[in-house]
């Protein structure tokens, strides 16, 4: 799909049709201090999907959702003495914090790729935080060039990467961090899931503790390095005709089904009907969920590895 790309100031007109782009579940590209991200509407799921479809994204790695003050995370995240901590040190800034997402709080499932929990994170950049100030909403970003590819700090990054497949980018000159935040995981022990743009000795001194380092091969708080991941109660099985015996069918296409992804055969849609419908399916306790082929191309890698996950045997 190719779409005009509009180059915005950052000033009152700029960030009026930025809002107005990002409340019709639009894309924009938005500076912050870190790099420019990619935002769309976290709790529009067909925006969500769209961001993965832009960046070309092989899987659906969970996002960063943004927001313009720790007040406004408390709405979307479970809270706890050291996010305090670290919010007041380091927020606005290049820190995300991992928390509990408040299931409630209408964030839709493809920015968390179903996990439990969600990235968020204040930007300091003056442009994200006028714009996330007048969206008056939660912004998914993840960082704003094909996946692959190196992070955009610039205007003209983004425009090279991503000119044609999102609707804007706004204009906020060249990224002081320059280097993605850094993501600490706040479950039983303080984690760092990613180093960035704030030093983890400052982080340790804020803290008073050690940080727990996360490794290779450790379980896990991310899809992508997980084996069976989202597991509905029911055994899946894929690449399925028809149903057998206690079955429910997912489909894809026009097939007689329980359930349908895209019955246009669309995979934009099917992306993001994909943890809806196996959480629907999930909820009628049938012994097991058959699913349609779907075809191994564009947002289909990221569904099939999904499904492969939720069909890994376990007991
Ligand atoms: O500086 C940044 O963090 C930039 C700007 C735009 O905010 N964003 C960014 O997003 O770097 P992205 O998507 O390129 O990287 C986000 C990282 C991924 O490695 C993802 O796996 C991790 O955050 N992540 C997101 N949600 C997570 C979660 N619930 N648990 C663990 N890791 C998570
Ligand atoms: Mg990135």
């Amino acid at each position: 799909m190719h779409i005009e790309t509009e180059l915005l100031k950052a000033d009152f007109q700029g960030y009026v049709r930025a809002t107005e782009i990002l409340r019709s579940g639009g894309l924009v590209s938005l500076p912050t201090e870190t790099v420019y991200g990619l935002g769309g509407d976290a709790r529009n799921d067909h925006a969500v999907a769209q961001i993965f479809e832009a960046k070309g994204r092989p899987q659906f790695n969970p996002l960063i959702v943004h927001v313009p003050s720790a007040e406004v995370a408390k709405n979307y995240v479970q809270w706890s003495h050291e996010a305090e901590v670290l919010a007041s040190a380091f927020w606005p800034g290049a820190m995300t914090l991992v928390l509990p997402i408040l299931p409630e709080a209408g964030i839709s499932p493809l920015v968390s790729a179903g996990l439990p929990t969600l990235a968020i994170r204040v930007p300091a950049h003056p442009v994200a935080q006028a714009l996330l100030e007048e969206f008056d909403g939660p912004v998914a970003a993840p960082s704003a060039n094909p996946s692959g590819r190196i992070s955009p700090t610039t205007v003209e990054h983004v425009v090279t990467g991503l000119n044609g497949r999102i609707a804007a980018v706004l204009d906020g000159g060249a990224c002081e961090v320059g280097l993605e935040s850094t993501i600490i995981g706040l479950g039983d022990e303080p984690t760092l899931l990613r180093p960035g743009g704030v030093p983890v000795e400052v982080i340790e001194a804020a803290l008073q503790c050690t940080l727990r380092l996360h490794s290779e091969g450790e379980p896990l708080t991310a899809p992508g390095q997980m084996t069976s991941h989202y597991a509905p109660g029911a055994a899946v099985r894929l690449n399925a005709t028809e149903r057998m015996l206690g079955e429910l069918l997912l489909g894809f296409g026009d097939v007689d089904c329980d359930l349908n992804l895209s019955a246009a055969g669309d995979l934009t849609e099917a992306a993001v009907n994909l943890f809806h419908h196996l959480h629907a399916l999930d909820a009628k306790r049938a012994s097991g969920i058959a699913v349609s082929p779907i075809p191994e191309t564009g947002l289909g890698l990221a569904i099939n590895d999904r499904l492969r996950r939720a069909a890994v045997p376990r007991d």
